[in-house]
């Protein structure tokens, strides 16, 4: 049996663990270590990047301190949606709040089907209808919600994380100044792949023709008038540095920034997308082949770049799925910063690390489906561990005592 996963009680419990790596994207594609987990629980940092963890010589933390209520709360009343029993549940405004439970307890109905959507409808407008509530109250300490998930940012294949931070309006902006482009008036849609002038129109931009296979699956060819460049002749002759925007496209995050060093509107964007470590991306590529937690990032480096910050309720649906501890810590710090910006985050989680490094837990059950539905805790870590109904908190307390 082979299984891809980063869940560490399924590792632990593998035969034989292979490991890719270093890092992610062009920085990866190497297999670092295979063997037994206790053999790669022996190897050092520089060979394998699970090792330390499952040794818990590393550990997912927070730089970030630890944070209390300070009265202010958002409070839905009387939830009775789906298994819930008519619970109050309270979040504390400013904080980070893990929402636990096993799988069927209510959090996903707590969180999407009541608060994200009683949320969006009073503070976006959202045309949705919330599950059955009776209340909901706080919402003053708030402006806006948004809802954070792994979900592919746009359905198509042109959109990429240029297009999706804007990123590339300011491209196509530089490559009209350059010199050759204003000797020839070409407009700064001409360097976009999206409509006619500067795009190749063998492909209208793709880069790829398809072909009918008939009965078969659609096959794709790279385009034979541009080569996949996408733009045509003579829109690819404009160059900034010696490079086209097809070149430019092409780049890596990291490598634009040494680039566009001198830019600093084109770098504030580059930073944010290699601050949520995307530094190894490259501009064009498609965003339908981004890894859900790649897309996750996205989306929170968009959420980051912002300029006014604050009072946003953030939702999270299982935000560490598929993601690696690196990643993990990688997205907590991430989470803490916007906490620290006055912003509010509500995460429903399983993995323990994040849980105890939350601020504030509510944890459904005690079981699933009709034996859940109700909130067997809520309060901050220290409590959990004592409530005897928590199934989370004996987990928490289980996986302390492991060390
Ligand atoms: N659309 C639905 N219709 C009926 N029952 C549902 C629906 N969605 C979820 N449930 C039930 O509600 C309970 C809570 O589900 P859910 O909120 O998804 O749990 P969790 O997110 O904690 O795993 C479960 O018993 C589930 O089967
Ligand atoms: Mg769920």
């Amino acid at each position: 049996m082979i299984v891809v996963e980063h869940d560490e009680e399924t590792m632990r419990a593998a035969d034989e663990l292979v490991e890719l790596g270093p890092g992610a994207g062009t920085e990866g594609g190497e297999v670092l270590f295979q063997g037994s987990p206790a053999a790669c629980a022996l190897q050092p940092a520089a060979v394998s990047r699970t090792g330390p963890y499952l040794a818990r010589k590393l550990r997912v933390g927070k730089d970030a301190r630890q944070r209390v209520p300070d009265g202010r709360w958002l409070t839905v009343r009387g939830a009775s949606e789906h298994n819930l029993k008519n619970c109050d549940a309270a979040f504390p405004v400013g904080l980070l709040t893990a929402v636990t439970g096993v799988s069927g307890s209510g959090k996903s109905t707590l969180v999407n089907d009541i608060l994200a959507a009683a949320a969006a409808r009073k503070l976006n407008g959202a045309k949705v209808l919330p599950g059955r509530h009776r209340g909901l109250e706080g919402l003053e300490h708030f402006e806006k919600t948004v809802r954070v998930d792994q979900e592919p940012i746009g359905r198509s294949p042109r959109s990429n994380p240029a297009t999706y931070t804007k990123l590339l309006d300011l491209l196509r902006d530089l490559f009209a100044r350059c010199p050759l482009a204003k000797v020839r008036g070409y407009r700064p849609s001409r360097f976009s792949f999206n409509v006619r002038g500067g795009r190749c129109e063998r492909c209208q931009g793709d880069g790829q023709i398809r072909l009918d296979m008939q009965f078969l699956a659609d096959a794709y060819v790279e385009c034979p008038s541009c080569s996949g460049r996408r733009f045509n002749r003579e829109t690819l002759e404009v160059r900034f540095h010696g490079k086209s925007i097809a070149d430019v496209l092409d780049l890596t995050v990291g490598e634009a920034m040494q680039l566009f060093r001198h830019v600093p509107r084109i770098m504030e964007k580059l930073a944010t997308l290699d601050a949520v470590g995307l530094g190894y991306l490259r501009l064009g590529q498609s965003a339908v082949t981004l890894s859900g937690g790649e897309a996750q990032r996205l989306k929170l480096s968009l959420e980051l770049s912002r300029r006014q910050q604050g009072q946003t309720l953030y939702l999270l649906d299982e935000p560490t799925t598929g993601l690696h501890w690196v990643d993990i810590q990688r997205l907590m710090d991430l989470l803490f910063k916007l906490r620290d910006a006055g912003n509010t985050i509500v995460v429903i989680e399983h993995n323990l690390d994040v849980i105890h490094l939350s601020d504030w837990i509510i944890d459904l059950g005690p079981g699933g489906g009709n034996e859940g539905g109700e909130i067997v805790f809520a309060g901050s870590r220290a409590g959990i561990e004592r409530e005897s109904r928590s199934l989370t908190g004996q987990a928490l307390a289980r996986w302390k005592a492991r060390g």
